[in-house]
């Protein structure tokens, strides 16, 4: 393990690399330019739901999503018994619902492959779903039940994140303005240069940044197509007994919190950099939620909010060192499952700073794979 390892971003991504790396015997500075968990950490939902994220087969991002899920529990255990706080696992299950005749096929479609890839889901119909979840409105004919989803409440996994990392002694450098990255031209070893707290030097470099990423394309002389793509999401005041699981549908998804807010996202905007809530984004969650969910009739967010998404052009992240470039690890563009994809990055980053062979196959995440070229280096 390499004496020092500056992670730059402090998301759940970077947080989790940052602890993972912290636990193999690294020295880790964490680099935010703002406050952690301040983008789209904090703004999630916090859905670690694998198998409604991935409807359409057993590809290389589903494996990813779905060995992150079978990670989480022990790993949230872990992080919550360092840091003595309560990130807020709740199993709940989840349901994909069905209103009409042409949303059953891709239902079914998906329950076929799932069920033979040996998951546990079923369809439920009439009496049974509303025996199962008494809020659905009886316009849902039948729905998708996958019960081992579940959910966590995003901002305080990043305080217990946050906690955890210090208790292992790595250091939190937050609200250190812009990001400058000079000196890494034809050497190793990283030089970072912020705004407001210094200049810190390190021998490894895992880049973090989200949406922001694509920032630093200029420094590594290496296109990152991330973009990012703005969530607009709301939270009802409802308590979690009234809507049981998350209930996914075509427009939205409902998720139950413990703090007894009933969280409704999300919107796909391209927007830029901006994160303001608009009344167009807002108002479709709040029109859509009561022909579902009869008790939203005439109940109106109590909060709204908006985060940016870091998207790549296919969804999947990029995980993996730059090309020719070892000491410099990408981990970033997440999209829609940051939350749900951080310990298994964090497991990846830490073994490909570590010089140990990663669990999973990860050569389809490597960060050059847009670049279309035989070029993938040191990953497989
Ligand atoms: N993971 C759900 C979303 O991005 O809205």
């Amino acid at each position: 393990m390499p004496e020092q390892v500056i992670v730059l971003g402090g998301g759940i991504i970077g947080l989790s690399c940052a602890f993972e790396a912290a636990q193999r015997g690294a020295h880790v500075t964490v680099v935010e330019p703002h406050e952690f968990g301040g983008q789209a950490s904090g703004a999630a939902a916090g859905m670690l739901a694998p198998y409604t994220e991935n409807p359409e087969q057993p590809d290389p991002f589903f494996h990813l999503c779905a060995a992150s899920l079978r990670l989480y529990p022990e790993w949230l255990r872990h992080i919550e018994s360092i840091s003595g706080l309560n990130a807020e696992l709740m199993n709940t299950g989840s349901l994909t619902v069905a209103m009409h005749e042409s949303d059953l096929l891709p239902l079914q479609t998906r329950l076929a492959w799932q069920q033979a890839y040996g998951l546990r889901a079923e369809l439920v119909e009439g009496s049974s779903l509303r025996l199962l979840e008494p809020s659905l409105s009886p316009a849902v004919t039948a729905a998708l039940f996958c019960p081992d989803e579940s959910h966590v409440y995003a901002p305080h996994l990043v305080q217990a994140l946050e906690a955890a990392c210090r208790r292992m002694g790595v250091k939190l450098i937050s609200h250190a303005g812009a990001i400058t990255l000079p000196g890494l031209n034809g050497q190793y070893g990283v030089q970072v240069k912020t705004a407001e707290a210094g200049t810190f030097t390190g021998d490894r470099l895992v880049v973090c940044a989200g949406a922001w990423a694509c920032k630093y394309a200029e420094a590594f002389g290496f296109p990152i197509p991330i973009h990012p793509i703005r969530g607009q999401i709301c939270a009802f005041d409802v308590p979690v007994r009234d809507v049981r699981h998350m209930v996914f549908s075509s427009q939205a998804y409902w998720v139950g919190k413990n703090n007894g807010t009933l969280v409704c996202g999300a919107s796909e905007d391209v927007a830029g950099y901006d994160t303001s809530v608009t009344e167009r984004g807002i108002e479709r969650l709040v029109r859509f939620g009561p022909r579902l969910l009869p008790l939203l009739e005439g109940l109106r967010p109590i909060h709204s909010w908006a985060g940016l998404r870091p998207a790549t052009r296919d969804g999947w992240p990029l995980i993996g060192p730059l090309p020719g470039r070892p000491d410099i690890i990408l981990a970033a563009g997440h999209y829609r499952n940051g939350i749900l994809l951080s310990p298994v990055t964090a497991a990846i980053v830490a073994d490909l700073l570590t010089g140990r062979k990663p669990d999973g196959p990860i050569a389809a995440f490597a960060p050059d794979r847009f670049a279309g070229t035989a070029a993938r280096r040191g990953v497989s």
